[in-house]
């Protein structure tokens, strides 16, 4: 495995982008290496064998441990954070609720939640595309988990959200004060917090003595029981759950749509075309579920920005026991960093990796090759892989398709454009656009 150093020659360049300064390496140094900075020494893995012998063939070995700690206080022990024994009983115990049988009732909620956002633009108007976006799948997931039961007025809870979602944004940022220290900022994030899980905590109590609960995500889990024991959530975990459900579920998918229409916007063949699909297969109408896997070449589309701008750029793993990875030793405690956004450029699996081409997922390719699993996994690999990406392409799909039928959003000063390095992987500057009605 190679050592890059961060010099202070190339410290600018992993400062202003720390995704692309580690693309830059992996092609320079191959996809397995070590990075220097300053005192800390950083292992990335980007090699598809590799990845496999970590989120699949040893991943008991391979956990989240102590490499989540700065997102526990507001997160919990929920799924994306936990470890087994914990983590095998929930995934069990919640698989279900993310069947693809309730694609349907996800696919109304998606379409009304777009409706309301997307039939406010208005011809000529300016907009930041990440702001319609978030907003758009906040409420989706809002929705989904609470159908009503936060009431009519969710001020309060945008805000508390919004503090919340600014301090996660946070965390990734080297040298960051920990939490304990009294910043106005920690403080805000605190009784946000506070007030979410109180918040949380009186729905689930009014849902528990519903006799006839409304079918949504949070009935769904309020009743999930672990299929070996027949034991239901406690409340704790299960607050915890939907919290994580909440915060995994929403800002990922908004990237993910937000990417979506700058790479359209960029790439006006591909945009013509999706809008003749679109039109082929809806016309005005609203999309109906069945409509959904008609809609191939913007599921193309889709996979293809998850390719070039995965929204969880980044996740780290820590091994529990001494192991080996790559011909390289490691010991307890050690912390490798996954990083998909650089498995999905590489040059020795991808051609012309930085082309944005949606025409090599034109045709399924056999989702059992391993290399392919692990070549492609902008949702994981392996027993953690995202439980909600069912939910996310169906929301994207539904969400573009009704913006493409409404019009196009056409971004301003393009050049401007980076990836952000935040929790996801977001546009730098929200994505200022005109939208100009069809
Ligand atoms: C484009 C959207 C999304 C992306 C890119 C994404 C990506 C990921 C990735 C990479 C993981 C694996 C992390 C790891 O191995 O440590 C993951 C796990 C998870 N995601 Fe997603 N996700 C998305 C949407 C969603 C949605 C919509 C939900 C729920 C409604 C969700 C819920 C979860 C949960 C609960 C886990 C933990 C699974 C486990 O450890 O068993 N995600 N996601």
């Amino acid at each position: 495995m190679i050592k890059e150093t961060v010099t202070l020659a190339n410290a600018r360049a992993m400062a202003a982008s720390a995704p692309d300064f580690l693309l830059g390496a992996a092609r320079r140094a191959g996809p397995n290496l070590k990075v220097g900075v300053g005192p800390l020494t950083l292992t990335v893995l980007a090699e598809p064998e590799a990845l496999q012998q970590v989120l699949q063939k040893n991943y008991k070995v391979w956990g989240r441990g102590t490499s989540v700690d700065a997102i526990r206080p507001l997160l919990g022990n929920g799924l994306p954070l936990s470890d087994p024994p914990l983590w095998l009983t929930q995934r069990r115990t919640m698989q279900p609720s993310f069947h693809r049988a309730h694609g349907p009732n996800w696919v109304h909620t998606m379409r009304d939640v777009a409706a309301a956002s997307l039939d406010a633009l208005t011809s000529g108007g300016e907009l930041l595309v990440r702001h319609l976006m978030m907003t758009i799948a906040r409420d989706v997931i809002v929705r989904a988990m609470f159908s009503g039961s936060l009431g009519d007025d969710t001020t309060p809870y945008d805000e508390a959200f919004g503090v919340v979602e600014d301090y996660v944004s946070t965390t990734m940022v080297p040298g960051k004060l920990p939490l304990w220290v009294p910043t106005p900022r920690h403080l805000r994030f605190k009784r946000s917090v506070a007030f979410l899980h109180e918040q949380l905590q009186r729905v689930i109590d009014e849902r528990r003595r519903l006799e006839q609960p409304p079918h949504d995500l949070l009935t769904l889990l309020v009743q999930a029981k672990d299929p070996e024991t027949g034991d239901a959530m406690s409340d704790q975990q299960l607050r915890d759950e939907v919290m994580n459900i909440f915060f995994a579920g929403h800002e990922t998918t908004a990237n993910l749509m937000t990417w979506s229409v700058f790479l359209l916007s960029q790439h006006p063949a591909v945009r013509d075309a999706v809008e003749a699909e679109v039109k082929t297969v809806l016309g005005t109408r609203p999309p109906e579920p069945e409509d959904v896997p008609k809609l191939t070449l913007l599921a193309a589309v889709i996979r293809e920005v998850l390719r070039l701008y995965p929204p969880a750029w980044l996740f780290a793993r820590q091994c529990f026991e001494d192991t080996e990875v790559a011909g390289e030793r490691f010991t307890k405690g050690q912390v490798v960093l996954v990083l998909p956004y650089v498995t999905h450029r590489l040059p020795t699996l991808w051609k012309d990796p930085d082309t944005f081409d949606p025409s090599r997922f034109a045709q399924e390719p056999s989702t059992d090759a391993a290399t392919w699993k692990y070549a492609y996994l902008p949702f994981g690999a392996g027993p953690h892989v995202c439980i909600g990406n069912h939910f996310a392409l169906l929301e994207a799909t539904v969400v573009l398709a009704m913006l493409l039928q409404r019009g196009r959003l056409e971004v301003l000063r393009p050049d401007e454009v980076k990836p952000k390095m935040g929790a996801t992987l977001c546009v730098g500057n929200g994505l200022p656009a005109r939208f100009v009605g069809a």
